[in-house]
């Protein structure tokens, strides 16, 4: 018979995680800094990120691409933050430290970010929640738990892999087994440590137990559904899922016309976007 893996000890991962996270570039340092100081205009923001050509690039082909749908090309960094507002652009340059460069072993994961990032833009659309674009963030960031157990400690990874297969469990039941917490966990951990607005917190902390999410519930439901619809609609032969839960329904005031109108745009809209196309 098989041992059973005992948890890592969680204090210890938190220390060595938060300890792990790439740094931050000066760039976006310095541009979250003046975010947080608040009463800054897009103008300065965007000098401070047009200083780093990349970066810049970055963020341009991310607000160009279809997960934002805008339907003019947006040529300049100012024109994107005024567009998509300050916290907004806070979580982009965010996501670029996350996924830095996408390996062939995140691949998977970022194809998953995207789909969910577009499918949280579709729901709010369709549900006319005003936060479409901050959503669409929390949708792209809402699994980076998982983004750096596979990157900075890949034998955990390798036991949580092995341990679903095992199973048959979802990831979030093999990563309490591995490690005592589960990536939504290690996601409230990196969010306090980058001090993450609190409405992005909420879709990241509780996409997976939407009932504890107290301040923000729309923005935990939203994420939840985007994430469970993604998954379906890319099921693979064996794979396990989380349920759809009641309060995403009852928050969400789902029905099935509803639904069937988020799969429709879905149809139309999922798109992976490539971080190393530029
Ligand atoms: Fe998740
Ligand atoms: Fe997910």
């Amino acid at each position: 018979m098989e041992k059973k893996q005992r948890p890592a000890d969680i204090l210890l991962l938190k220390e060595r995680l938060l300890e792990k996270l790439p740094a931050i570039p000066k760039v976006v340092q310095e541009a979250w800094k003046l975010i947080e100081k608040g009463n800054v205009s897009p103008s300065v923001i965007g000098e401070v990120i047009g200083r780093d050509m990349t970066l810049s690039a970055k963020v341009l082909r991310l607000v160009n691409s279809p997960f934002y749908g805008f339907p003019n090309r947006i040529g300049s960094l100012k024109h994107a933050i005024v567009l998509l507002g300050l916290d907004t652009i806070k979580g982009l340059l965010i996501s670029t430290v996350v996924f830095g460069k996408v390996t062939q072993e995140i691949k998977e994961l970022w194809a998953h970010a995207c789909d969910c990032a577009t499918t949280a833009g579709i729901i709010a659309r369709v549900l006319n929640i005003k936060e479409a674009d901050e959503l669409t963030v929390s949708g792209l960031l809402h699994d980076m738990g998982k983004v750096v157990i596979k990157n900075y400690f890949p034998e955990l990874d390798a036991k949580i892999q092995k341990v679903k297969r095992r199973n048959n469990c979802t990831d979030r039941e093999a990563e309490k087994e591995v490690l005592g917490v589960s990536h939504d966990d290690i996601n409230g951990w990196m969010a306090e440590k980058w001090h993450f607005p609190a409405t992005l917190k909420e879709g990241l902390i509780y996409h997976h137990q939407v009932k504890k999410a107290i301040k923000y519930p729309i923005f935990a439901a939203v994420i939840s559904l985007a994430d469970i619809l993604s998954h379906i609609y890319r099921l693979k032969f064996g794979q396990c899922l989380p349920i759809v839960e009641d309060e995403v329904c009852h928050i969400l005031k789902l029905n099935p016309k509803i639904i069937t109108k988020i799969i429709s745009e879905m149809d139309k809209s999922l798109y992976t976007f490539d971080w190393d196309e530029i």
